[in-house]
């Protein structure tokens, strides 16, 4: 239906305004082909369709870590028993590298090597435990601790858990504790230079820093992870994409004390489905553009999210003096339960303990979507749009958006930010400025509203397609 939506909006638009159709069309462009984005689960079954490691059937290779001397009783250290069995585990197709049920096993940074042999199983069914004492972490891992890189048809499943132990890390963040030096800290789990991952059941939790970083890779199949680290520990996003295409996250639960999922530079055809987000910063573009670095995200789709008690809902965060882009990005069917800002597109994002300058370059936004988002907003200002003066944010589009507070009165607030809305808005987005006068006929038009407000059937298409006569004259 929402597709035949925008391709209805699209031949109205041509339809009525001849002349300005080409640049209108390029505006929506990359909003059209999010409308065609389903990243297909199934295309990647064939890469994954290997059986349970239980099975004798398909010539399994266990690699058990206890054989390989782990103890697992989260005193020992078990790091030269992982090394040992993910260097047999690697070297044979068909492994399965186990970590067993109901034992912890301490294990230090380390980086998990590929390439490896085909169709390696991780299994992960036990706990790992990161040593939790920062003063002993090797300097040469600063900011890793499960790494894994050059991975290709790696499957990763299990209800295991892996536990950064990171409570002392986060007391001697410069963010605690403004004494404190601004040092970076591990991140638990990484999967980086890697393509055609699956990632299935696991729970990663108390994080050094972020739970979870996608980074360099291509075809990755998260779901069932659940993330958690406390809401006041800093720097925990749960889950962190960068540089990476082509990543599908579903029937994630996270909870942490900063993003529950940041999409930075590099990062294109990302899908996020069935996402619950509470406690946490919210879902979030970047941050991009730092220290003028270019930024570029495209192809972002969230739908179906349930964010609760958070800073923020959906949110885009980009630093002043910054380049590159934020193109082609749907937020739909989210829920928001008691969100400080629902919606928040911010250009002057400045996490940094010196105050941040306005500068003439900014990374630019475009083709934004926010489709059926509905629930309650802690802040007055339920929708922002804090966009550069010099970059202005184009082509906003919201429909049926409805946000309350529980006491008070709703707005948006709008800088330098154009688009429009259709359907319901609440509260409404008059702020928005449209540069297209061609905008303001989808809010006038008896026929648009016809359109917005009733399901858009085919017979309806056909005959805004077929009979352009009879709707122009109705238009007008
Ligand atoms: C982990 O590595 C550090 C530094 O290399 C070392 O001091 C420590 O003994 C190792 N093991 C554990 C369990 O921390
Ligand atoms: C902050 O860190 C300093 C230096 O490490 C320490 O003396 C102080 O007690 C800490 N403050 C708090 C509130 O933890
Ligand atoms: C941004 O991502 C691109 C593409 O992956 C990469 O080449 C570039 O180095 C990245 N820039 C920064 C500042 O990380
Ligand atoms: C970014 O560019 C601005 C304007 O050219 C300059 O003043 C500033 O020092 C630059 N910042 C960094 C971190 O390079
Ligand atoms: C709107 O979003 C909510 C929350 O995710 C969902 O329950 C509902 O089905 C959606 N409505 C439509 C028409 O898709
Ligand atoms: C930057 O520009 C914004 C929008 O015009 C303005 O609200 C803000 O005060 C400016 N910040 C600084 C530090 O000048």
């Amino acid at each position: 239906m929402d597709k035949l939506f925008i391709i209805t909006l699209l031949g109205l638009l041509i339809l009525v305004n001849g002349v300005a159709e080409n640049l209108v069309y390029n505006n929506f462009a990359m909003l059209e082909e999010l409308e065609n984005f389903e990243i297909d689960d199934e295309d990647d079954v064939e890469l994954f369709d290997i059986p349970s490691w239980t099975s004798e059937r398909g010539g399994k290779v266990l690699v058990n870590v206890d054989s390989f001397g782990a103890v697992g009783d989260g005193i020992s250290d078990d790091t030269q028993a992982f090394v040992k069995a993910w260097g047999t585990a690697c070297a044979i197709p068909k492994s399965v590298f186990l970590v067993p049920s109901g034992r912890r096993y301490l294990v230090n940074a380390t980086r998990f090597k590929g390439p490896c042999e085909d169709k390696l199983i991780i299994q992960i069914d036990g706990t790992i435990v990161a040593p939790d004492e920062p003063k002993n972490w090797d300097p040469n891992l600063a900011r890793l601790w499960l790494d894994f890189s050059k991975l290709n048809g790696v499957l990763f499943q299990g209800n295991g858990v892996i536990d950064g132990s990171g409570s002392k890390w986060w007391a001697s963040s410069c963010k605690k504790n403004k004494s404190n030096p601004c040092r970076g800290a591990p991140t638990a789990l990484t999967i980086d230079s890697s393509s055609a991952v699956k990632v299935t059941g696991l729970t990663i939790k108390n994080s050094q820093q972020m739970n979870f970083v996608i980074s360099k890779s291509a075809s990755v199949r998260i779901s069932k992870v659940s993330v958690s680290s406390p809401g006041d520990s800093p720097n925990t996003d749960g889950i962190h994409i960068t540089q990476s295409t082509n990543v599908v996250l579903q029937d994630c639960k996270i909870g942490t004390g900063d993003d529950c999922i940041s999409i930075v530079n590099g990062s294109s055809a990302i899908k996020m489905k069935r996402i619950y987000c509470g406690p946490g910063h919210g879902v979030s573009i970047g941050s991009l553009g730092k220290d003028n670095s270019t930024g570029i995200v495209t192809k972002v789709v969230l739908d179906t999210a349930l964010i609760r008690e958070t800073m923020n809902g959906v949110r885009i965060k980009t630093w002043q003096g910054g380049n590159g882009y934020v193109r082609g990005v749907r937020f739909e069917n989210v829920r928001m339960d008691n969100v400080d800002n629902p919606i928040i597109i911010d250009q002057f994002y400045c996490d940094s303990p010196k105050s941040c300058q306005n500068q003439t370059s900014a990374v630019r936004i475009s083709e934004i979507m926010y489709r059926n988002i509905s629930g309650t907003t802690k802040s007055a200002k339920a929708m922002k749009f804090s966009c550069s003066d010099t970059a202005p944010c184009s082509t906003i589009v919201l429909s049926n958006v409805n946000l309350e507070k529980e006491a008070g009165t709703v707005e948006t607030y709008c800088n330098s930010a154009e688009g429009f809305g259709y359907g319901i808005v609440h509260p409404s987005a008059d702020c928005l400025t449209s540069h297209e006068k061609d905008y303001s006929f989808f809010e006038q038009t008896e026929v648009s509203q016809d359109y917005i407000l009733n399901d858009v059937t085919e017979e309806k298409v056909e005959l805004a397609d077929s009979n352009n006569d009879r709707i122009v004259h109705t238009e007008l």
